[in-house]
C-alpha cells in the first residue's frame, strides 16, 4: 500500500467508526461551524491542537505555522483571527508554543536555513531584545526553552494587539487570549501566566 491509500484506508475506517458511534454525526457538523476555541500553534508534527487536548471536530479551529508567530504582515494568520473572532464569535484563543521548538532553536543558532530565516527574523530579535536574560542561562537546551517561553508571551501580546481583538474588546464581546506551552516529553500542557481579557490585561504583562 503507497503511503496516500494509506491515509485513505485510516479515513475509510474513521468515517465508519463515526457513523456507527453516533448515525448524525456528519449531518451535525454539517449545518454549522460553532467552535469556541482558536488555536494557534506550531507546525511541529508533535503538536496536533485536537489530539492533544481531546478535542473533536468541530471544537477548534486551528492556525499553525512555524513557532506559532503571529506577524503582523502575515495576512494568513490575521484573516484566520479576523474570521474566528467576528463570524466564529470564538471565546479564547490558546497560542500554544512548546518547549525544543525547532523553529526557536533556528533563531537562536545563527545557521543560515534560507527562507526561514526571514520568517524567524521576528524571533531573533526577539533573542537579542532579552540577550542579557538568555546568556546567563548556560544550558543550551534551557536557553532554547526560555525563549520558547518569551516567544509565546510575544506572540499572546501580537494577538491581543490585532484590529480584530481589540475592536470585539471595545464592542463588549467576550474573548480571552492565553499562553501556553507543550511538554513533548510528557505530553503536558503547563499555563504561563497569560491570561488576557482586556486592554487593562494587555498592560499588566506589556
Ligand atoms: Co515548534
Amino acid at each position: 500500500m503507497n503511503s496516500i491509500d494509506r491515509l485513505l484506508a485510516n479515513n475509510k475506517a474513521w468515517a465508519k467508526q463515526c457513523i456507527i458511534d453516533n448515525p448524525h454525526y456528519f449531518q451535525n457538523l454539517v449545518g454549522i461551524q460553532n467552535p469556541q476555541y482558536l488555536w494557534i500553534g506550531c507546525s511541529d508534527a508533535r503538536v496536533p491542537a485536537n489530539t492533544i487536548v481531546g478535542l473533536n471536530p468541530g471544537e477548534v479551529f486551528v492556525h499553525r505555522n512555524i513557532a506559532n508567530q503571529i506577524i503582523p504582515s502575515d495576512l494568513n494568520c490575521l484573516s484566520v483571527i479576523q474570521f474566528a473572532v467576528e463570524f466564529l464569535h470564538v471565546k479564547d484563543i490558546i497560542v500554544c508554543g512548546h518547549y525544543g521548538c525547532g523553529g526557536v532553536k533556528g533563531a537562536l543558532e545563527n545557521k543560515k536555513l534560507g527562507l526561514i530565516d526571514h520568517w524567524l527574523k521576528h524571533i531573533k530579535d526577539l533573542s537579542l531584545r532579552n540577550k542579557v536574560e538568555l546568556e546567563k542561562i548556560s544550558d543550551f537546551d534551557q536557553r532554547i526553552n526560555r525563549l520558547c517561553e518569551l516567544n509565546i508571551h510575544q506572540q499572546v501580546l501580537n494577538v491581543c494587539g490585532t484590529n480584530s481583538v481589540q475592536e470585539a474588546w471595545k464592542a463588549g464581546q467576550p474573548l480571552s487570549v492565553h499562553g501556553v506551552v507543550y511538554k513533548l516529553h510528557n505530553g503536558l500542557i503547563k499555563k504561563l501566566d497569560l491570561c488576557i481579557s482586556s486592554p487593562e490585561d494587555v498592560k499588566r504583562i506589556s
